[in-house]
């Protein structure tokens, strides 16, 4: 059969190959835009119902546009009957290689931004935790607009998420994604007791009915499925990107005792905490809540997962997501060609440095053992960025006060006394960093400096320091002493107990 043309697409080269279809890099002429293809592999019969999912695949896609969904851009048949689906080409490696790469590399050991120098462990595949964090938020703007639209995608894992090298998350592979009414999930399954028939492996078979490591318990089970099925992948991905490994899988064990089916159906994940200690505990609620059993304990919807995961990001840095995803391909070796060769800096040679975005020390504890995560100097671009988010977080403080003259001028005070302590010599600064659920004024010895979140920390003459944190709508202030090291970064991690009974809740 000739694999070089489909309709007026040229093939130029096969980019991914799974158990039923084949992934080609095409040009599409005469326009010259360059496009993915996907086919059925030669050896499944189009009429077949495995044949079929490539039609259901691009019937479900047709009906769906998000900037974070590959689109489709044709759906047709070769004058032999073959079917083809044509996608948007996304320039960049897919989140499995990103994790191949990040494990592979010892010099992309920065893009996990809390590795630790003494850390004698074998390496892990991970990402940063803001990176890790904008990567799912992509996915979960991806999830709720299908699951808006009745579609569960039910394949959800590292392979099915595209990162192209402009920093965009793309979901692919609708190949098993269903309408939960229109048929029980029992007979796509896959995982027990399928009888393979033809000339495709069990094995393959295995991968074209999803993959158990990233399945819910009730997919395993062959129960319906929601969109909530959908958001236990996710947690399984996310506590993955952050800890190098799979929440029902232990490292070092033998694996082959217990299927990853049996384990995920029976066994309580290990807290991500344990396993990626640097994790904030708001970004471990998330997860083990996207991991728990029963449908009903996770998260309503994808949209209220990606408010959760959104505030969570800001708590940790106010970068544009997609900035955060180019610096980490750039990081792992994906990025442009010059960009990846100036990436190459060690993380340890940089001082800290008031005009980068600093991350919180391991663990995010309040004065302890505080690390620095230094990142690249921010461009003229993200700081014009970070200005704006400033500025229109800022403002909406500001409307979300109207009336309350003594907090306006409270936050007036605060933007502009925030410049003052940022003239203090960076080489013999120390630094505070202050994340506060769900927002405070930040006064340093009396003085209003700062209002979170803020991604920079503030830089501080190194001694004791008396912080005050007050919120318009917490009875009372929080107070605490800190001593600022030169060169060192204290975190203090607060939540503002409000009066008002919901405001904060989830933080606890
Ligand atoms: N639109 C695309 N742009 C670039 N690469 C793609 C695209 N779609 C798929 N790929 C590549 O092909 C691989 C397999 O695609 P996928 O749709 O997941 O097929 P399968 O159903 O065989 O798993 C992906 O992991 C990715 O590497
Ligand atoms: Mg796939």
């Amino acid at each position: 059969m000739n694999e070089t043309r489909f309709g007026g697409y040229r093939v130029e080269g096969t980019i991914g190959s799974g158990a039923l279809s084949t992934i080609f890099k095409a040009v599409q002429e005469p326009l010259g835009r360059v496009v993915a293809l996907k086919t059925l592999k030669t050896q499944i019969a189009p009429t077949s119902s495995f044949g079929e999912q490539l039609d259901r695949e691009a019937k479900i896609l047709a009906d769906l546009a998000h900037p974070n969904i590959v689109l489709l851009l044709e759906a047709s048949r070769t004058d032999s009957g073959r079917p083809y689906v044509v996608l948007e080409w996304v320039d960049g490696p897919s989140l499995e290689d990103v994790l191949a790469a990040t494990k592979d590399d010892p010099s992309s050991r920065r893009a996990r931004t809390r590795a630790r120098p003494q850390d004698k462990s074998p390496k892990k595949a991970t990402l940063g935790v803001p990176a890790a964090l904008a990567v799912a938020c992509g996915v979960c703007a991806a999830l709720e607009h299908i699951h808006e639209r009745g579609v569960v995608h039910r394949d959800v894992k590292p392979s099915n998420v595209l990162l192209s090298r402009t920093g965009h998350v793309k979901v692919i592979d609708f190949g098993i994604a269903q309408r939960p009414r229109t048929s029980s999930m029992s007979d796509t399954l896959g995982t027990e007791g399928i009888t393979a028939s033809g000339r495709i492996a069990p094995e393959q078979l295995k991968d074209a009915f999803g993959t158990p490591a990233y399945m819910s318990p009730e997919q395993i089970l062959g129960d319906f499925v929601d969109g909530r099925s959908d958001l236990f992948s996710l947690g399984v991905v996310l506590y993955q990107l952050l800890s190098g490994s799979r929440p029902f899988e232990t490292p070092g064990d033998d694996a082959a005792k217990r299927s990853a089916a049996q384990r995920i159906r029976r066994d309580a994940p290990a807290p991500l905490r344990e396993r990626a200690p640097h994790c904030p505990r708001a970004v471990e609620r998330i997860v083990m809540r996207l991991l728990e059993k029963s449908p009903n304990d996770r998260y309503p919807s994808a949209g209220a997962v990606k408010e959760r995961l959104e505030s969570a990001l800001r708590a940790e840095t106010r970068e544009d997501p997609a900035a955060l995803v180019r610096q980490a391909l750039i990081d792992c070796g994906f990025g442009p060609k010059d960009e990846a060769k100036d990436g190459g800096r060690d993380p340890a040679s940089q001082a800290l440095e008031p005009s980068r975005p600093i991350g919180r020390p391991l663990g995010g504890r309040p004065a302890s053992s505080p690390r620095i995560t230094a990142r690249r100097p921010i461009g003229l671009g993200r700081a014009l960025f970070g200005f704006a988010l400033v500025t229109s977080v800022f403002a909406i403080g500001v409307v979300a006060n109207e009336g309350g003259s003594a907090k306006a001028r409270e936050a007036r005070e605060a933007r502009s006394a925030g410049s003052r302590t940022l003239e203090l010599a960076p080489e013999r600064a120390g630094g505070l960093r202050v994340v506060a659920t769900p927002w405070a004024y930040v006064r340093v010895d009396g003085q209003l400096v700062e209002t979170t979140p803020f991604a920079r920390a503030i830089p501080l003459v190194p001694g004791k320091h008396f912080v005050t944190l007050t919120h318009p709508d917490a009875p009372s202030a929080v107070e605490r002493e800190v001593d600022i090291v030169t060169g060192e970064i204290v975190t203090l991690d607060v939540i503002m107990s409000l009066s008002s009974e919901d405001a904060g809740k989830d933080a606890r």
